[in-house]
């Protein structure tokens, strides 16, 4: 096999704390039939009190990094996707950095992306490893529960928080990128969001106190009709631009929003369910975590075989939306 480019390692840190639907009747008006019938969700991952962005994306990494045999050394940049910062600036790639002890590198993050985010900084982590031969690390992670509304129904079932992380580079038996596309509709930027903490709207005690640095605003059913027309059309213009039909593609791992959603855009590409892989159930939707972990568990239970192609497909606020076709 020869040398391209592609996924030289991938790695997840989920955190231990596992949150039933049960639990969250605790908190809000709702109950397990209503989510799961809504949503398909289960449980999702709670991080720990003592943990943060940083040790999320740090333990994610290091997996990804052992599980293609890299040193901290082998890395050239980092590329970190996430909307649930260490920190509003700097961002979370630099404390990242700093402890994964890879030297003075750049690294930045991708944020802002929604569930978009990694795999757009896939697509930008292959362009800089073309351009430059550079290995990049790119992270997608979320700490979600921590910023979100718990007392939002409408929302705070849906989330959870993961880590997921790969790296990007130029080697033998990698997972060969063999397409990517992307796009975003700025129109619908506030279809799906945060209002407040930004100039727009900055934190005052006030705002605070009616709990606006935590509400997302979120227009449930826009979201859910554009998710389900820009995941199955950004799928069908990398196969277009990878020159396959969907007939070659043997696993879709689209971005894990919630079942209906991932339903529909496998009825609308025909895929049959054993093509389509889901883990939602299981984590929630883990924003830009939520494609590296669903890739990582196809890998480890045995989905992919070596030849097989793979199309991740994702969107996310902004609206923002990003597909990638492999090859395993
Ligand atoms: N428990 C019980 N009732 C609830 C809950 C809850 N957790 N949340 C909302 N409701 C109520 C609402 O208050 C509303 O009640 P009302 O009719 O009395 O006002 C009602 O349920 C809403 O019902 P529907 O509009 O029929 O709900 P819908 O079938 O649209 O499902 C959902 C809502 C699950 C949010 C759906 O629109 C959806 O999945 N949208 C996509 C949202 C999404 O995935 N966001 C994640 C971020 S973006 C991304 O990842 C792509």
């Amino acid at each position: 096999m020869g040398d391209f480019i592609g996924l030289l390692g991938l790695g997840v840190y989920l955190p231990e704390r596992v949150m039933t639907n049960d639990e969250w009747a605790e908190y809000v008006d709702t109950s397990d039939d209503w989510i799961v019938a809504r949503t398909g969700i289960h449980t999702r991952r709670i991080a720990a009190d003592e943990e943060s962005t940083a040790d999320l994306a740090l333990a994610a990494a290091q997996a990804a990094l052992a599980d293609g045999a890299f040193e901290p050394a082998d890395i050239d940049e980092i590329v970190l996707a996430t909307d649930t910062p260490e920190v509003f600036a700097p961002d979370t790639a630099a404390y990242v950095q700093a402890r994964l002890g890879v030297g003075h590198i750049p690294c930045y993050d991708l944020a802002g992306s929604g569930c978009a985010g990694f795999v757009l900084a896939l697509d930008v982590a292959r362009s800089r490893a073309l351009a430059d031969g550079r290995r990049v690390l790119v992270i997608g992670v979320e700490l979600i529960t921590r910023l979100m509304n718990w007392k939002d129904r409408n929302t705070c079932v849906l989330f959870g928080d993961a880590a997921g992380a790969a790296v990007v580079g130029s080697g033998a038996g990698a997972i060969e990128i063999l397409a990517a596309t992307a796009g975003t509709d700025g129109a619908k930027s506030d279809i799906l969001g945060l209002e407040a903490g930004g100039t727009r709207l900055p934190i005052t005690m006030e705002r605070v106190r009616h709990g606006l640095h935590k509400n997302l605003v979120m227009d449930g059913r826009e979201v859910f009709r554009e998710a389900v027309r820009r995941m199955s059309e950004a799928s069908l213009q990398v196969l277009a631009k990878a020159g396959v039909s969907m007939d070659d593609v043997a696993l879709v791992v689209p971005h894990q929003a919630n079942l209906r959603i991932l339903n529909a855009v496998a009825a609308r590409l025909g895929l049959s369910e054993e093509r389509v892989f889901i883990n939602v159930q299981e984590y929630g939707n883990t924003g830009s975590a939520s494609v590296p972990v669903a890739l990582w568990e196809a890998r480890d239970q045995g989905r992919i075989k070596p030849g097989d192609l793979v199309l991740l497909t994702a969107f996310g606020a902004g609206f923002h939306w990003a597909a990638m076709l492999l090859r395993f």
